[in-house]
């Protein structure tokens, strides 16, 4: 070998598996079982892995790759829609499915003002799509009604404003739960009027085993749906775009086009199948957990501002004179730490148990330090569930 290319071969080498790295993974494993941020924290397990490594390995750019075109079949199956395409994330299933969709500006996409597509994408429907939204306040505070797309749908009529193209919800939001009857009772109207009904269901999994409905049945109402591996099933990458033949053969053109076509990922459509048999039935557990959780922060007297319907409760702890920072300054300084946000805890199907018990005894203790130190709650002041909007 040339000396020179030898030189070159050094430079290029790369070993990224520390010496450490089994110990540094089983830290992050219990990191991530006393995390309560989100649910996109968790990880393949070594069976999710074991399992996929045997996933066919064609090039999805190429032509159709095999592992993939088996579970994109199977998610049509399920969703009772014709076709579907597996996406990088949840973000491009949305937004792909959004520029399919929409064709020739002027137009808008009425969405609750709390969802992914409104707040936490970037812009991307305007960018994308030249799509302006219209993002609609609950009249009841925890979901759309067919009242309120009525009164905030825009008409073909009046120049002045650009009319509804697309119906956007999404199911769960901020882990709640959309009445079906509610969803389809504003598919219907869309649909009279020729505007399109797209799902962001990247917690639909949480639905159907809160419900006992199936995902065929929650995705009925809706043109398109985008449902999501990476979050509550537990898989690294991936979500799923379905819905008719020709509008995912265009799809399909806009992944490529955005820079989303994607190789030999027959291993991360086996993680994904992997979580659909596996990690899906263990959703219940995850949904105990929660409802655990509000049950104990209620018994000490916390405000709870949304219900733990499926896997996500908030909560206030201000009627006890505690501060989300008190609470999650003592979960850090536990020996086994909890990883704690403001006013949203989030349980996933890799929070330990213990975790639970260790965040409620932190409330637990504060709430009695503060009544020590003379804090009595105001009468009157704190709302209810409904009443208190969450944005
Ligand atoms: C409801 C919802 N939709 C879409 C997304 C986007 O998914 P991703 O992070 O894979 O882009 C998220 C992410 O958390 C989400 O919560």
């Amino acid at each position: 070998m040339a000396a020179s290319l030898s030189a070159v071969i050094d430079q290029v080498k790369f070993d990224l598996i520390s010496k450490t790295q089994a110990a540094e993974n089983a830290a992050k494993r219990k990191e991530i079982a006393r995390t309560f941020i989100s649910d996109t924290i968790t990880v393949p397990t070594e069976e999710m892995y074991s399992y996929a490594a045997h996933a066919s390995l064609g090039d999805d750019v190429y032509s159709i790759e095999p592992s993939t075109a088996a579970l994109e079949a199977h998610m049509a199956k399920i969703t009772g829609k014709e076709a579907a395409l597996f996406m990088p994330s949840g973000t491009a299933s949305n937004q792909i499915a959004l520029r399919t969709h929409l064709k020739q500006p002027p137009y808008t996409i009425l969405c609750d003002h709390r969802s992914h597509i409104n707040k936490y994408e970037t812009g991307g429907a305007a960018f994308h799509s030249g799509a302006a939204l219209t993002a609609v306040i609950p009249s009841n505070g925890h979901h759309l009604t067919l009242a309120d797309v009525k009164d905030n749908i825009i008409t073909r009529t009046d120049v002045h404003f650009a009319p509804t193209e697309i119906v956007a919800l999404e199911n769960t939001l901020n882990g709640t739960i959309f009445p079906q009857d509610e969803i389809v009772a504003i598919s219907r109207f869309a649909h009279s009027l020729e505007i399109k009904m797209h799902l962001d269901g990247a917690r639909i999994w949480h639905v159907a085993v809160e419900t006992g409905t199936s995902i065929k049945e929650l995705c009925d109402p809706f043109d398109t749906a985008s449902l999501c591996f990476s979050k509550g099933l537990g898989a690294p990458v991936g979500s799923c775009l379905v819905g008719p033949k020709d509008f995912i053969a265009k799809a399909r053109w806009f992944r490529k086009l955005f820079g989303g076509g994607m190789r030999q990922i027959g291993i991360l459509s086996g993680c994904a199948a992997y979580a659909l048999t596996k990690n899906f039935p263990q959703l219940p557990r995850v949904h105990a957990l929660a409802k655990k959780a509000e049950a104990g922060l209620e018994e000490i007297g916390a405000s709870i501002l949304s219900r733990a319907e499926t896997c996500m409760v908030l909560y206030d702890p201000s009627p006890l004179g505690v501060t989300y920072d008190e609470i999650a300054q003592r979960g850090s300084a536990l020996p086994e730490p909890l990883f704690l946000g403001g006013s949203r805890l989030v349980i996933h199907l890799q929070t330990e148990d213990a975790a639970v018990d260790d965040f409620l005894a932190i409330v637990r203790q504060l709430a009695k330090e503060k009544r020590i130190a003379g804090f009595i709650k105001p009468e009157g002041q704190f709302m209810d569930v409904y009443a208190k909007r969450i944005v």
